[in-house]
């Protein structure tokens, strides 16, 4: 696979009269060609600062990126043209019915009218499209946003914030436009704080918390490496759940009592609780492993902010999680 984006080391410090705040401190990603790649992270964690980095918009500090291979920003002009993105959310006139709005933006741009009914099509506003953008719903210009930056037919596609506000019906038809899109062979990349619609659009993701890249890879993988080694236990009605958990708890099992059941925190072998419970005559009538989604993983990962050099990398985090007991 090739990479799209490139980013290593990028650092971005704002001054101002009131003095100096560093938004990127180090920060890294890749984004490989022909992924929906979702850019998680908590407000403020730097999201937008690396986007607009990208773009131009604001200098960095240091640290490189590259755009389909171009080392930006000294080769933008370059690949400008290739490159279609949404960050701030535009404001269009609210007069102007979205063909006029697409019209002018293609004029703007040197791009064949042509495109106009093209875009409009991919975003599904084809049939609205002679009405006042000021009668749109916010999904609706939400996606007149995403056609104007398709008018010049980018093979990567920067996307902030693109399901903000939206309800779940207008989220579920942006998740069904990101896919259309990547099947087209475009590269997407979306920032979001929806992180059940990321875990469902996205074949990729990387997670930034205080500037600093804290997971990344693909949505399979970084679940996997947060795999939940806690294991929900049940037991027949009636049968002593104290004195199991006492049995698990003199093994070194991290047993927390629930009202009908009990999670043992630290299960990487879930057969030895069976193991163990059947040594002290009691059965087990449900084992279920519970499962990690990427909202736990991101509360996981970004919930303890990075500090200056004890920045939790994911490795620290996968060694840690192996820890098993009974062994
Ligand atoms: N123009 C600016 N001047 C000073 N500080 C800024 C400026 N823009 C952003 N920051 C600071 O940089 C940090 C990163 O901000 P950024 O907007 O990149 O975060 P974000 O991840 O996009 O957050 P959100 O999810 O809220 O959009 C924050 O601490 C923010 O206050
Ligand atoms: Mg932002």
């Amino acid at each position: 696979m090739t990479a799209v984006l490139e980013i290593s080391g990028l650092q971005k410090t704002y001054r101002s009269r009131k003095g100096a705040r560093k938004a990127l401190d180090g920060f890294d990603m890749v984004v490989e060609a022909g992924q929906v790649h979702g850019f998680l992270g908590p407000n403020g964690s730097g999201k937008t600062t690396t986007l607009r980095t990208l773009l131009g918009l604001i200098k960095p500090n240091g640290g490189r990126m590259t755009i389909l291979g171009r080392e930006v920003p000294q080769h933008l002009p370059e690949v400008a043209g290739l490159v279609g993105a949404i960050v701030e959310s535009p404001q269009f006139f609210g007069n102007f019915t979205a063909r006029e709005t697409l019209s002018l933006l293609a004029d703007a741009g040197g791009v064949d009218q042509r495109r106009v009914d093209a875009v409009l099509e991919v975003v599904g506003l084809r049939e609205r499209a002679a009405e006042r953008v000021k009668t749109y719903s916010l999904g609706m210009k939400q996606r007149l946003a995403v056609a104007s930056a398709l008018l010049k037919e980018p093979k990567f596609l920067i996307l902030d914030e693109p399901a903000n506000g939206l309800d779940p019906g207008g989220i579920r038809e942006m998740r069904t436009l990101m896919r259309t899109l990547s099947d087209s062979g475009m590269t997407v990349l979306l920032s979001s704080h929806i992180l059940a619609e990321i875990q469902l659009i996205c074949d990729s993701v990387t997670i930034i918390a205080a500037g600093r890249r804290v997971a990344a890879g693909s949505v399979a993988e970084v679940l996997a490496e947060h795999r939940s080694t806690k294991v929900k236990v049940r037991l027949e009605p009636g049968v002593d759940m104290f004195g199991a958990a006492q049995a698990l708890r003199a093994a070194g099992a991290e047993v927390t009592l629930e009202q009908d059941h009990f999670i043992v925190g630290n299960a990487s072998r879930p057969a030895q609780i069976t193991r163990l419970l059947a040594g002290h005559q009691i059965f087990v009538s449900e084992l279920t492993p519970v499962t990690v989604d990427l909202e736990s993983v991101f509360l996981q990962l970004t919930g303890t902010a990075p500090v200056e050099g004890a920045n939790r990398q994911v490795d620290d985090v996968a060694a840690t999680a192996g820890n098993g007991w009974g062994q």
